[in-house]
């Protein structure tokens, strides 16, 4: 099993959950997070850190999607270790539900 990050991410940004991870298991593009399935070990230490409640469990995942997209993003990008300023207008982007168009690859 993986851990996932959803729609709930992208154009926010907020980093919280890369310090936690005890693998560094996380990938950043322009504006979303993808978890590298092949270095994440199910330890949910970082879902309760997401103040959008982006990341699931793969088995309780909303969007099916997603997990094939955080598999084929992470092998992309590089990693993320350390938080960093969420993105400009991430606060506005939060309350946005329908925003899957807006990821930047
Ligand atoms: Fe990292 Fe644990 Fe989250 Fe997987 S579940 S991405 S290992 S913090
Ligand atoms: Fe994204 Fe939440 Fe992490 S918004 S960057 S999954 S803290």
């Amino acid at each position: 099993m993986t851990f996932v990050v959803t729609e709930a991410c992208i154009r926010c940004k907020y980093t919280d959950c890369v310090d936690v991870c005890p693998t560094d298991a996380f990938r950043e593009g322009p504006n979303f997070l993808a978890i590298d399935p092949d270095d994440c070990i199910d330890c949910a230490v970082c879902v309760p850190e997401c103040p959008v409640a982006a990341i699931y469990a793969e088995e309780d995942v909303p969007k099916l999607d997603f997990i094939p997209l955080n598999a084929e993003l992470a092998s992309q990008w590089k990693p993320i270790t350390r938080s960093k300023p969420a993105l400009p207008d991430a606060e506005e982007w939060a309350q946005v539900d329908d925003k899957r168009g807006e990821l930047k690859r």
